[in-house]
């Protein structure tokens, strides 16, 4: 299938590692253009290797929290390669807590994934050729009880009321606007959750990654292609009429209720 992407132009926000650096490995692989922004040297440098092969990679280190953040990564887009045919809104980071959020971690979430993903939604606006696309990341923690993260589910359920805005919006442009909604997801975080469990359950990591998975629907975390090809898919011509969507790939966590989980009855 013809995804028609070659010579496309993408700006992919957390782009360095995880779901972001998959989605940029795919778009580049399609024969798209993709400018990388990112908060580190150290993750854009890492990345940068991993994509040496693809000439048509570059990056930026932006803080998307900052005001202008989201304007910086969308001229170094635009500068580097023209005017841009979609954005991938995906760049998140939290710090992890054992109680409940605290004012600066409410904020922290925000600035990143409401304040900045509309950002850089508004400064793309003046460069996203009709007919272009927006795909934003949100996570499930909008849709079910995710313990000690209500600001999670907040912002998330923000992602997705921003992805029906803009997708009314821009009607006109033709420009389409929607959501991929990942469920637990094999990237570091998923690696970090793995060592708190490990630690709080004083279990080998192979127990604690089991523990894990077993809340998994479908028996085993989402691989990270897995969401990089419904973002791409929606950021292509295959998905012309679907704008306002939100995508949930999770292994079935939002669907199926932890007491019909297979492993709920050795709980
Ligand atoms: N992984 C999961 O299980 C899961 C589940 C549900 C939803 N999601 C969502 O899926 C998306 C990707 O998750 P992931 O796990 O792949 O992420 P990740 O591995 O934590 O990577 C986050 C990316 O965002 C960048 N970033 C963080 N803070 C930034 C800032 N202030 N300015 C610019 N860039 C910044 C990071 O760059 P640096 O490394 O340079 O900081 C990195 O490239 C996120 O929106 C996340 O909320 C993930």
């Amino acid at each position: 299938m013809d995804l028609g992407l070659r010579g496309k132009v993408f700006l992919v926000t957390g782009g360095t590692r995880g779901i972001g650096l998959a989605t940029t490995r795919t778009l580049l692989e399609e024969g798209a253009d993709v400018l990388v922004a990112a908060r580190t040297a150290h993750s854009i440098e890492r990345a940068r290797a991993e994509l040496a092969e693809h000439p048509r990679a570059d990056f930026v280190q932006v803080d998307l929290r900052a005001p202008e953040g989201g304007r910086r990564a969308v001229t170094a887009a635009v500068e580097r390669f023209g005017p841009l045919d979609g954005v991938v809104n995906n760049a998140s980071g939290f710090s992890i807590d054992h109680g409940h959020p605290d004012r600066a971690a409410w904020l922290e979430l925000f600035e990143l994934k409401v304040l900045g993903y509309e950002a850089v939604i508004q400064a793309a606006l003046e460069h996203l050729r009709d007919g272009g696309s927006i795909v934003s990341i949100s996570g499930i923690a909008s849709m079910r009880y995710w313990p000690l993260s209500p600001h999670v589910s907040a912002v998330n359920s923000a992602v997705e009321a921003l992805t029906r805005h803009y997708a009314a919006a821009l009607v006109g442009r033709r420009i389409r606007v929607n959501t991929v909604v990942p469920g637990t997801t094999a990237t570091d975080r998923y690696e970090g959750r793995v060592e708190r469990a490990r630690a709080q359950g004083g279990v080998d990591a192979e127990t604690a990654r089991k523990l894990i998975d077993s809340t998994v629907p479908l028996g085993r975390p989402v691989d990270p292609t897995e969401i990089a090809a419904t973002i791409v898919y929606l950021s292509s011509r295959l998905s012309a009429s679907t704008t306002g969507a939100t995508v949930v790939v999770d292994g079935g966590a939002v669907v199926v209720p932890d007491s019909a989980l297979p492993s709920a009855g050795s709980r």
